[in-house]
């Protein structure tokens, strides 16, 4: 089959990495990917701006595509998937309507209050000094969260009254998102260890996928602003087998049924952005409705089924008859980025020690921000590269990792030291 892959960054990489491993899979196009996808097998790069519908669609149709699969939240946020589907062409992930759980943070907050779910307390407001009003009334450490879409950015966690009340003007008055910031969720703040808990729906029926973990702020022990994830791993030990029950009884399924109750029945990739309070009560601080970047990239290493397997029984509704296996090692993915990012950055530095890496067992380096060009591979991102790679324990993984990342150079690279560390001290290995 043909397929599509909607996406630029270091997780689109890797679905495309893991569908051209599939035998049904015989072309691939990146529209409009990376320097890094050029170069594997099966994948064509597309230039066209995922944020053209119309174009995306029209290609699809003359390319006879048979599949396509979207990696950022924009596109099905804006709808890719009812125009796909009102053409007559298969695709993966939720429509318009149920994309809202992760386009607007209202709907989402709303939706869990209906049905149960456990996340932050919070309220909603639509003047700016009403939502003082009532940060005052609560105190601080608090949470002020633009509705919509803030590129990652939209959640300001503040330690002080002052701090909240900025942000508030920082989202409403300066509108710093533009209309993201029309309405602010303003919400509790929780304490504890965060997780991403992904599953794969066709509407009914879930499976979850392997338990990871992001490391979203820029520096070591989580300090500085946050970015869109400085490295991730799989499996995370902060799930265990109890968190693991209590967020599929409480927490997925209860949002899969409440959407299809609602008319709007939720396909495709559920990323549950939680936190492990006191070790044992999962709350949601987010719903995504597509793959984490870069949570994709260890999860889909680790993942010993067929991708397109599982992608084909979500759009036709079997995933009951569906299995996702996976391999016994866990995975590491320390992200290389440009020294500035999440701030500004340079471009066009080039990138030294990839033939060398492309040597090392296990290890794959997934490529974001880069181009290609004669003489190889140039910067071109803030996140750069996701260097990942697998181990028989998370140890291995972890040192694997950043013995890769250690032959991997270019001016201003920077990277956390630290990914995983959390893993370590679970198990007695770091203080
Ligand atoms: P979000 O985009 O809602 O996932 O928020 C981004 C990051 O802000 C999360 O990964 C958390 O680190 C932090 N955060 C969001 N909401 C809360 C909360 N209620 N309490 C503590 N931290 C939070
Ligand atoms: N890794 C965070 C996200 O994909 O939203």
């Amino acid at each position: 089959m043909r397929v599509m892959v909607v996406g630029s960054g270091g997780r689109e990489h890797a679905i495309c990495w893991k569908l051209s491993q599939s035998p049904k899979v015989e072309k691939i196009y990146a529209v409009p990917g990376n320097g890094g996808m050029m170069d594997e097998p099966k994948v064509v790069c597309v230039d066209i701006d995922v944020k053209d519908l119309e174009r995306l669609c029209d290609f699809a149709i003359k390319n006879e595509v048979d599949l396509t699969v979207v990696g950022p939240e924009e596109p099905l946020v804006n709808g890719i998937v009812d125009v796909f589907e009102d053409n007559n062409l298969r695709i993966f992930g939720p429509r318009k309507e149920s994309a809202l759980l992760e386009g607007s943070k209202v709907f989402a907050k709303e939706f869990m209050r209906e049905m149960n779910i456990p996340t932050a307390d919070f309220e909603v407001f639509s003047d700016p000094e009403e939502a003082k009003k009532y940060i005052e009334a609560k105190g601080a450490p608090i949470v002020v969260k633009a509705d919509g879409l803030a590129a990652g950015k939209g959640a300001i966690v503040c330690k002080t009254v002052e701090d909240a009340k900025r942000a508030v003007d920082y989202i409403m008055v300066e509108k710093a998102f533009g209309r993201a910031g029309d309405r602010v969720v303003i919400e509790e703040f929780l304490e504890g260890e965060e997780a991403s808990f992904l599953v794969i729906s066709d509407g009914t029926n879930v499976i979850p996928l392997a338990s990871s973990q992001d490391h979203k702020p820029v520096f070591d022990n989580d300090e500085g602003p946050n970015t869109g994830g400085m490295g991730a791993y799989s499996p995370a030990f902060v799930v265990t087998e109890e968190v693991w029950e209590r967020t599929m009884k409480d927490i997925i399924y209860p949002a899969i049924e409440g959407m299809r109750k609602r008319g709007t029945p939720f396909k495709g990739i559920l990323y549950a952005g939680l936190m492990i309070v006191e070790d044992k009560y999962p709350k949601v601080l987010e719903f995504n409705v597509r793959f984490g970047d870069p949570e994709a990239q260890p999860i889909l290493m680790r993942m010993r089924s067929d991708l397109v397997d599982a992608i084909m029984a979500s759009i036709d509704g079997k995933l009951d008859t569906c299995n996702i296996e996976y391999f016994d090692d866990a995975a590491c993915c320390v992200v290389m980025a440009s020294g500035g990012y999440p701030g500004s950055y340079e471009k066009g530095k080039k990138i030294h020690g990839l033939e060398e890496v492309a040597k090392m067992e296990k290890v794959k380096v997934f490529h974001a921000g880069t181009v290609k060009r004669e003489d190889g591979f140039y910067t071109s991102g803030g996140r750069v590269l996701g260097v990942t790679a697998l181990g028989s324990t998370i140890k291995e993984a972890i040192d694997r990792a950043y013995e890769a990342v250690s032959k991997i150079w270019w001016e201003k690279v920077h990277y956390r030291r630290d990914i995983g560390r959390k893993a370590l001290r679970r198990l007695g290995l770091v203080d």
